[in-house]
């Protein structure tokens, strides 16, 4: 039987991304799309093999997949969809007591007297009052295995509903964005390393970390917060609040012109093409200890073909590295993350 399910893409990718999960799973259908990167899909594989498919297809440009078990009509009015919405969602969940849960709604098109948010409270305030415990953005971030996700998405007068558990999902995005949007910050940038340490389950405490195309400092923010002494590289200033940090030392150069020293960790977010970025740490790879890992955005071009890009980039790579992972991250707009480890 054919399953449906939401996929989320960088917009410009969409159609890189829609072929990389049909050759994931041999069959892949765009029946709407939701704008702002996201599109229902339908396979011909079963709801079971899906995520197990696309888990193991080692993914490039699909951001997030999220299954759908129900979908239904609805009228716009809130007394009656709301209702109705909460019934399609208990028949398809089982949020128990004491679970840890969150509620995902978005909608596309007009005419209907309530909102999404409306959406989130009515279903969460429901399995709240049966002893389930909601997470929310605001209180940290959203993710770990052990949550309990209700997507609802309501495209024009259809809704549909899917529930999964965040360990299961490709990318545990939930919320992430609107959290860190409203967090004090560097650069919106910084939100990209955070994501990309916990998706590649990288823990740092203190050591020594280079950050090359450092400018304005978020990263490097980021690095300091976890201990460690950081030495930025970028011509351009950096935030002050991160200059003045007596565990930073700010190289106002290229990244051509190569640091002094052994590094822990090495992060390149520099503005660069994809094949020049992947070089620079090829050369600068000595300065690594064998197995010490690197992270790399590598940027991409609109309009030309990403895959292409990015498998370049990885050839070259592997010249010193062995290339662990590689991710389109909630927070990538015309980039992917990759995490590298010295090869010994
Ligand atoms: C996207 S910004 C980096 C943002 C940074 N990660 C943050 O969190 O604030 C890219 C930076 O790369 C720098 N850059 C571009 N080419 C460079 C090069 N050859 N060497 C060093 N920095 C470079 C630019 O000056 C720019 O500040």
């Amino acid at each position: 039987m054919p399953t449906k399910f939401i996929l989320y893409f960088t917009p410009d990718f969409e159609a890189y991304a829609i072929k990389e999960v049909e050759g994931a799973l041999g069959s892949a259908r765009k029946l709407a799309d939701f704008g702002g990167g996201t599109a229902l899909i339908e396979t011909d594989r079963e709801r079971k093999d899906l995520l197990f498919l696309l888990s193991k297809a080692r993914l490039i440009l699909a951001k997030h997949i999220s299954p759908i078990d129900v979908e239904f009509g609805v009228c716009g009015q809130g007394d009656k969809d709301l209702i109705s919405i909460l019934d399609h969602v208990l028949s398809v969940s089982y949020v128990l007591k004491g679970d840890r849960f969150s509620i995902q709604c978005r909608r596309r098109g007009t005419g209907s007297d309530y909102t999404s948010k409306d959406v989130e409270v009515f279903v969460g305030s429901w399995f709240e009052g049966n002893g389930s415990i909601p997470v929310f953005s605001s209180t940290g971030v959203v993710s770990g295995p052990e949550i309990k996700v209700v997507g609802i998405y309501l495209f024009n007068n259809v809704c549909y509903v899917g529930f999964s558990e965040s360990g299961e999902l490709i990318n545990e995005h939930n919320d992430e964005y609107r959290l860190y949007a409203k967090a004090g910050k560097v650069s919106r940038s910084q939100f990209k390393l955070i994501e990309a340490l916990r998706k590649f389950k990288i823990t740092m405490h203190g050591g020594r970390a280079l950050d090359l195309g450092a400018a304005p400092g978020g990263w490097s923010n980021v690095l300091l917060g976890l201990g460690m002494e950081v030495t930025a590289v970028d011509p351009a200033a950096l935030d002050p609040v991160v200059a003045a940090s007596p565990n930073l030392v700010h190289l106002a150069s290229i990244s051509e012109i190569p640091p002094d020293g052994k590094f822990d960790l090495i992060v390149d977010d520099m503005n660069i093409d994809a094949e020049s970025s992947a070089m620079m740490l090829v050369g600068l790879s000595r300065l690594l200890g064998n197995g010490s890992n690197a992270i790399i955005t590598l940027k991409l071009k609109k309009g030309s073909n990403p895959f292409k890009a990015v498998n370049s980039a990885i050839h070259i790579l592997w010249q010193s590295y062995d290339v662990v992972s590689v991710a389109s991250l909630f927070h990538n707009r015309l980039e992917v993350t990759l995490l590298l480890a010295k090869k010994g």
